[in-house]
């Protein structure tokens, strides 16, 4: 922080878990809950591959493959995102930090400007149902809205729930092989910022298997306590 910039209490929550624990479905929620900001380094980058950035080129294979992209292009993205004025309301960090290189420059980032993390919430889940989840997952390209075949359909066949678009997407690494690298890259790279977060006495922990709804409740009562 320079001598004249005045630190900032906006909350910042960390989501942790692994690939289909649901970040993203309950970043949305808590955004319209507390009116905080969803910034997922996986739309970052998937905007970045669509725009042909430089750091989309070298992002694009290692992301099909289900591996994680390089500390330096995350953080620069984040860096980036966080700069932007939307943010100083508070953010939900969905799948940053996912190292422990992204973890302690997140804590420099935030040393800037005077934020401290008010919570690093773990989602607990069972491996065997991420396939599952993420297999029958597909998005909104009109508002975002994330949906699942079994679990969370429209309720009119290919047509979003809240902005009506019929504009369906589905991930190019959904699929049950990726999904076996990108747990194997949680468990390995990611799961040990649990260990970093408790020591820091900002770790929480969710059930987050079963219905999405009370998962969502469950969540709420957390971050109200968290941020006030
Ligand atoms: P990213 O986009 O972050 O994907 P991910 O971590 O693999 O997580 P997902 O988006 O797959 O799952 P989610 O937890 O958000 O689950 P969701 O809510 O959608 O990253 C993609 C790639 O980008 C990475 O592999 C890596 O290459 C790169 N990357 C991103 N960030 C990076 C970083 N920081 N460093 C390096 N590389 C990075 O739910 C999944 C489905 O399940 C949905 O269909 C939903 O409707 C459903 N669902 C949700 N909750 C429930 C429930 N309780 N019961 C039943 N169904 C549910």
């Amino acid at each position: 922080m320079d001598g004249t910039s005045t630190p900032t209490t906006a909350p910042v929550l960390i989501l942790l878990g692994p690939p289909g624990a649901g970040k993203g479905t309950q970043a949305r929620v808590l955004e319209e809950q507390f009116g905080l900001v969803q910034l997922s380094t996986g739309d970052l980058l998937r905007a970045a591959v669509a725009a042909g950035t430089d750091a989309g080129k070298a992002a694009k294979a290692v992301m099909e493959a289900g591996d994680l992209v390089s500390d330096e292009i995350v953080i620069n993205i984040l860096r980036d995102r966080l700069k932007e004025d939307d943010c100083a309301k508070g953010v939900i960090l969905d799948g940053f930090p996912r190292t422990t290189v992204q973890a302690e420059a997140l804590d420099t980032l935030l040393a800037e400007t005077g934020q401290k993390i008010n919570a690093a919430v773990s989602l607990e889940v069972d491996d065997a149902e991420m396939v599952t989840r993420i297999s029958g997952r597909f998005t909104c390209g009109g508002c975002g809205e994330g949906y699942h075949d079994s679990f969370k359909p429209t309720a009119k066949t290919n047509t979003c729930d809240k902005c009506g678009s019929t504009d369906m997407k589905r991930r190019a690494d959904d699929n049950a092989e990726t999904v076996g690298q990108r747990l194997e890259a949680y468990h390995a790279q990611t799961a040990p910022l649990i260990t970093y977060y408790d020591g820091k006495g900002a770790l929480k922990t969710i059930d987050a298997m079963g219905d999405i709804a009370r998962i969502s409740k469950d969540l709420a009562t957390l971050v109200a306590k968290a941020i006030a």
